[in-house]
């Protein structure tokens, strides 16, 4: 397949682009490069072997989406392009809605005008808000609690709806719970910029002594042991969601929505212990206030994945955790180490 991934140069892009390039697919990357570096490309091309074409463009810069389709015919899109940061979302709601909602109607006025109408997206367990009816089933009601959470569920329905209205159109909604991890090279990894928000590249850089310690929000969740829970996913095991996905909606029209998670889950302190495992001393953390806006615990039901889709996540914590020390010591400073 020649297949379009927008947001390519980023974290899920990248290791998603590589499983495409393995698999033999032809891939188009697009990206405006504002939370990625191209050195992430040249590294996926390295460790495939095959290049891929990358073009530097804006998704609000209409013309830019429109040129790339005018000039290669695809047989489908994955679409990661877009900003993620909760706390940011809420400080400068408009630039999220912009930037997801509109950038994602300007990708799909390209396609319709070019008769690709195949499509995955990236959407997120944060669409279920603070629900805690785990394991989460899709069938839930959504119900995001932040403006970029509610970008997603606007995108989901815009999608639905355009599927509705012309069946030509197949699209996969793929709702990640907690990516983490990173190609087993040790070569492309998450390279955030800033102070992490998430929780296993803080505690890798803890590991690597950019940080004193890991704040742990929250010690007095109706969890074991109070701690937040939630569902870590190995990045590999998502890239290769978006692969089962793209196969999924090959003979098939509609829009379908599916849980991409582990269907466990595992608190602060859990990941904690065995990111200290891996790294083979202990990783100092103080117990801080609840943050707000965080659920008690978050796991996926995958069933419909590994029902429809024969997928399943393969790999566990301790491998995630592994596989995200080998990136972050072989990269102390992300992608700019090498530079
Ligand atoms: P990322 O920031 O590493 O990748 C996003 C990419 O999109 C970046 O390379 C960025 O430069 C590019 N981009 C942003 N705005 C763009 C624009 N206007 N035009 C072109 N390119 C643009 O993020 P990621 O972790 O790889 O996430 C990929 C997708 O998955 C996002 O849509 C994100 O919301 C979603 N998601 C991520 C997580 C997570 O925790 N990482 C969880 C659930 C869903
Ligand atoms: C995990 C757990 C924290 C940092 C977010 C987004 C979600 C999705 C994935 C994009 C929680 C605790 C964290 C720290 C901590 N992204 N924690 N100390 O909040 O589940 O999900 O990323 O779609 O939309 O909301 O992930 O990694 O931030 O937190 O104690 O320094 O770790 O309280 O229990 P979260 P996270």
């Amino acid at each position: 397949m020649k297949v379009l991934v927008t947001g390519g140069a980023g974290y899920i892009g990248s290791h998603t682009t590589l499983c495409l390039l393995e698999e033999g697919h032809e891939v188009v990357v697009f990206d405006n490069l504002v939370n990625s570096s191209l050195e992430s490309m040249r590294r996926v091309q390295d460790l495939a072997g095959r290049t891929v074409e990358f073009v530097e463009g804006d998704l609000l810069d209409a013309s830019a989406v429109a040129s790339v389709f005018s000039g290669a015919s695809f047989d489908a899109v994955i679409h990661f392009a877009g900003l993620k940061a909760v706390g940011e979302s809420v400080a400068d709601p408009l630039r999220y809605y912009r930037t997801n909602v509109v950038g994602t109607l300007n990708l799909l006025d390209g396609m319709n005008a070019a008769g690709v109408r195949r499509l995955v997206f990236s959407s997120s367990a944060t669409v279920y808000g603070a629900s805690e009816d785990v394991p989460l089933p899709e069938s839930l009601p959504l119900n995001a609690t932040n403006p970029y959470g509610r970008t997603k569920e606007q995108i989901e329905d815009i999608l639905t709806d355009i599927s509705s209205a012309d069946e030509r159109w197949s699209i996969g909604l793929l709702r990640y719970f907690n990516p983490a991890g990173a190609h087993s090279s040790g070569r492309i990894g998450e390279d955030p910029r800033g102070i992490p928000n998430n929780l296993v590249p803080f505690v890798a850089q803890v590991a690597v002594g950019r940080h004193k310690a890991v704040m742990v929000f929250g010690n007095d969740y109706p969890t074991p042991d109070g701690t937040g829970i939630r569902d870590y996913i190995h990045v590999m095991d998502l890239a290769e969601g978006h692969l089962a996905a793209l196969h999924f909606l090959k003979d098939r029209t509609g829009a379908f929505q599916w849980n991409l998670g582990t269907g466990q889950g595992s608190s602060v302190l859990e990941v904690i212990e065995a990111f200290s495992t891996v790294v083979s001393k202990k990783i100092p953390y103080e117990f801080a206030p609840r943050r707000k806006g965080d659920a008690a615990l978050s796991y996926a039901d995958a069933s419909s994945a590994r029902n429809q889709l024969r997928w399943t996540a393969k790999r566990d914590l301790a491998r995630m955790c592994a596989d995200h020390w080998n990136w972050q010591r072989s990269n102390p400073r992300g992608y700019d180490s090498s530079l």
